[in-house]
């Protein structure tokens, strides 16, 4: 099980130290979310602030994109130094297209789906992605409540995936995760999990991060 902190919820004025602290902690990823105000009803920061922090740490870099048009920050992204682009199912029209796209560059693709949306959205594709990322909350801000019928929903993604060749399929879970979900989480099939409050919002991040890791 991967835990990939996210930098929303760590203390914007102190970036860098934020990132390495979790680093010492021991997480596997950054999760590094991008709002465009539009597709969420938030804004956070976009490829300027991640290219500032690649230098800081060795920690693979996982951008979720949750904007329209997710295909202008490519680019950006790359020369920002990103393993790792998902953008939402909802949010784009083309998605073989995007998936090629980024997988071209080096960087592992993958598609979100909130929590309202079904899992035929990303079927066809499962064949070709990386990963999965399915939202357990509404995105846009994080310490919200984990909506607990995605478990069913992961459970489901993971024979979906088999039944379409993908055994490697990472499937990531974002949202409301914390210590007292996890060990369901990774019952049901989960491999990424992103926490944001539940580790930034803890004084001991080593501590935090090891609690998640069941
Ligand atoms: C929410 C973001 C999440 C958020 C999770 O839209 O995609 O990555 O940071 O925060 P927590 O873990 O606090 O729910
Ligand atoms: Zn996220």
């Amino acid at each position: 099980m991967k835990i990939a902190p996210s930098l929303l919820s760590a203390d914007f004025a102190h970036l860098a130290d934020e990132v390495k602290n979790v680093e010492q902690g021991g997480a596997d990823l950054l999760h590094l979310d991008v709002m465009d105000g539009h597709f969420v009803p938030n804004l956070t920061f976009g490829a300027p602030v991640i290219k500032a922090l690649r230098p800081y740490t060795r920690l693979p870099f996982d951008a979720h994109l949750m904007t329209y048009h997710p295909e202008s920050y490519f680019d950006a992204l790359e020369e920002a130094g990103v393993q790792m682009i998902s953008f939402h199912a909802e949010a784009a029209v083309h998605h073989d297209r995007l998936i090629h796209d980024i997988q071209e560059r080096g960087i592992q693709a993958g598609l979100v789906l909130n929590p309202g949306s079904p899992l035929s959205l990303v079927e066809e594709m499962l064949p070709i992605l990386d990963f999965v990322l399915i939202m357990s909350v509404n995105p846009g801000f994080g310490g919200q409540k984990f909506i607990s019928y995605t478990l069913d929903k992961i459970c489901r993604l993971r024979r979906l995936a088999e039944q379409k060749g993908n055994a490697d399929l990472q499937i990531e879970v974002d949202g409301g995760v914390n210590a007292e979900n996890a060990p369901a989480l990774k019952k049901a099939g989960a491999d990424i999990l992103v926490a944001g409050s539940s580790v930034f919002g803890k004084k001991d991040r080593k501590a935090a991060i090891d609690a998640l890791r069941c």
